[in-house]
């Protein structure tokens, strides 16, 4: 008998790619391949790729260059590459200059096609490059291998409209396009008779989310909290232009809306913020998570912040300092400036010199660990409703799992809790997670 061939897929990138390599490997699976926890012992290799900042572009062509040895003692052997960096054309014609031996590369508006592209290549041994421009029609009923069992993600929308001046998603996922919402229902009541009990929704901005003439975001979340079986609803990411109050009453409304909310705020000056073009102010902001806290007052917020957008003076940035004081986040994602190419930023004058960014940006680290370690300190005591994902990564004898606001937590356990809601006491307040006990 043959030994089923073997995948090993790469992810680079947001819960979207995440997401996509779920679909990749379902493919893969429907056409009988196994998965590979080696990627030197796959027959297949799939990266797949990000290009939100310089270090994603750069951890890419290091793999790349680890399986240039593998590739050229074994020919049968196929790399595929994917996801965002492909939609850039300098960087499909370096792979072809500088790494010729790549079998395919396809980008984020085909992903669907993968198995016609792998059997084409396996069969003809001929190289692909197939990348579209846009998103056509959204293609439904794509099979996914999860990563996790009791939890899944599910994409709304595809694509951004925003043009953020730094950023580089719309030209790589192309303009917004919504599902409709029956498709996204049936989905998760597959997914809930499957085992599934939490859903993330997915979108680059998921509160411009348009089914139809009848259902925007918060009527989703409305529609959602209504299935039965599912217990937790979580989404990813909003941009605090959108933030309706419908969305924030719907968070009282829905007992299965989490409340925790990922609201990035880039920068906490105006002026910033205006160059950024965020299409919304530092008082905007702040007023904004006021009223999420007066209608919601244990919400949970975590934000992005880019430090060393051009053009930032100390004064800009202290205004950044002022508002993580004010907010007070339970956490905070931080970044280095990163220039990418194509977008309106890379032309600014006043690009910040890299000392002067990275002196800001362990400045910023520290006030917001600081905060995220006083906040997890207050919980010691609490008891919080967990949904348990499995055995830590740390330790066979610790299981680990979220609290509805998101929060890490790692605490003993057994097999049999993996997948329910359980009461778990806090014990500790760690920087980036809780300790605590199962009641
Ligand atoms: N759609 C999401 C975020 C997508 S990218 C949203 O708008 O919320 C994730 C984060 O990467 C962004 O929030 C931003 O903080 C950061 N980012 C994007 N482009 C960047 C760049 N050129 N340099 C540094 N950080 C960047
Ligand atoms: Fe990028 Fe802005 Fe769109 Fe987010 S909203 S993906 S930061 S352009
Ligand atoms: Fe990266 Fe693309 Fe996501 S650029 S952050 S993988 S949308």
């Amino acid at each position: 008998m043959n030994k089923p061939k073997t995948y090993h897929i790469t992810t680079f990138g947001c819960q979207m790619n995440e997401h996509d390599s779920e679909t990749i490997a379902g493919m893969l699976s429907q056409m009988g391949f196994c998965e590979s926890p080696q990627r030197d012992e796959a027959d297949v290799v799939i990266i797949n790729t990000c290009s939100v900042r310089e270090n994603a572009d750069k951890r890419f062509f290091g793999t790349l260059g680890q399986l240039k040895k593998k590739k050229l003692a074994d020919p049968e052997f196929t790399v595929c590459v994917c996801g965002c960096m492909m939609q850039q054309q300098h960087i499909i014609d370096s792979i072809k200059t500088k790494y010729p031996w790549v079998d395919i590369i396809f980008g984020t508006h085909n992903i669907h096609q993968f198995p016609q592209l792998l059997e084409s290549v396996i069969s003809e041994k001929e190289k692909i490059v197939d990348v579209w421009e846009d998103g056509g029609e959204i293609v439904e009923g794509l099979p996914a291998k999860r990563l996790y069992k009791h939890k899944a993600f599910v994409n709304i929308m595809y694509g951004c409209n925003n043009f953020c001046t730094y950023c580089i998603v719309p030209y790589t996922r192309g303009r917004e396009r919504s599902r409709r919402p029956l498709d996204i229902i049936d989905e998760v009541k597959l997914l809930v008779a499957d085992g599934v009990r939490e859903v993330t929704l997915l979108g680059q901005n998921v509160n411009s989310y348009r089914g139809d003439e009848k259902t925007d975001f918060a009527d989703l979340i409305y529609r959602l909290n209504e299935v039965e079986g599912l217990e937790r609803i979580r989404f990813m990411t909003s941009h605090p232009k959108d933030l309706s109050d419908k969305l924030i009453q719907a968070y009282v409304d829905c007992n299965k809306l989490c409340n925790y909310i990922h609201l990035p705020v880039q920068s906490g000056s105006s002026p910033v913020l205006a160059r950024m073009n965020r299409k919304y102010t530092k008082e905007d902001y702040l007023e904004l998570i006021a009223k999420l806290r007066k209608a919601v007052p244990d919400i949970t917020i975590s934000t992005d912040i880019i430090v060393g957008f051009p053009g930032e003076t100390e004064a800009d940035f202290e205004e950044t300092l002022d508002l993580v004081g004010r907010v007070r986040y339970d956490s905070a994602f931080t970044f280095l400036y990163s220039i990418r190419k194509g977008t309106p930023a890379e032309e600014y004058e006043d690009q910040i010199p890299e000392d002067v960014k990275h002196q800001r940006f362990n400045r910023l680290v520290e006030t917001v660990n600081s905060i995220s370690a006083e906040k997890n300190a207050a919980y010691v005591g609490k008891v919080e409703k967990v949904l348990v994902e499995g055995v830590s990564k740390t330790s066979a004898q610790r299981y680990t799992g979220r609290t509805e606001g998101f929060k890490l937590i790692n605490f003993p356990g057994t097999p049999k809790l993996a997948g329910k809601i359980v009461d778990v006491k806090v014990t500790e307040g760690k920087t980036f997670s809780l300790e605590g006990e199962v009641l």
